[in-house]
């Protein structure tokens, strides 16, 4: 079994920002995060393959990322996009770390923590939040019943969510 650990979960959870701060003071682990492997891989932004391609060619990049990361990586903590557990069986890669947070918090903290437009304009998924809301729901479960662990980050310092994953 890799040693990798994966974070899963919805748009703008904060999978990347924990998957940073825990490697941050790690020599073991190094941080990977699979939406910027695909922008260097492919060389352009999510947002350009969305609009230039389309969703379904977004979703074969991420297989070929995923099939990569099983083959070559160990020793990692790697952040993934919103939908990239639908592309290839998980386990393979690494331990399934579910970040849960409800569609409401996530929605509040992005719009009160960051700058909600440019997080936007990255994640052509969340551009019409009704829309969003429904990709959230149809999502929650399939998180919960593919991840080894779940943890709930409401009410969770930054702190205090690394701390579970160490
Ligand atoms: C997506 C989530 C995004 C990115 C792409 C599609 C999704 O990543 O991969 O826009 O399907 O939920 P984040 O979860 O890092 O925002």
């Amino acid at each position: 079994m890799k040693n990798n650990i994966l974070l899963i979960g919805f748009m703008g959870v904060g999978k990347s920002t924990i998957g940073r701060m825990l490697c941050k003071n790690n020599q073991d682990k190094f941080f990977l995060d699979t939406d910027d492997l695909i922008e260097s891989f492919y060389g352009d932004t999510i947002a350009n393959i969305f609009a230039s391609h389309s969703e379904e060619y977004f979703r074969k990049l991420e297989y070929r990322v995923a099939s990569w990361l099983s083959l070559n990586m160990n020793n990692s903590v790697i952040a993934t996009g919103g939908g990239f557990y639908k592309s290839y069986n998980m386990k393979e890669i690494g331990k399934v770390i579910y970040l849960k947070s409800e569609f409401e918090n996530i929605i509040k903290r992005l719009k009160y923590e960051s700058d909600f437009t440019k997080e936007v304009d990255k994640r052509p998924l969340l551009k019409d939040l009704d829309n969003a809301k429904k990709l959230y729901n149809s999502r929650v479960l399939e998180y919960q019943e593919i991840a080894d662990e779940t943890i709930e980050v409401d009410n969770l310092s930054l702190e205090k969510i690394t701390s579970k994953l160490r």
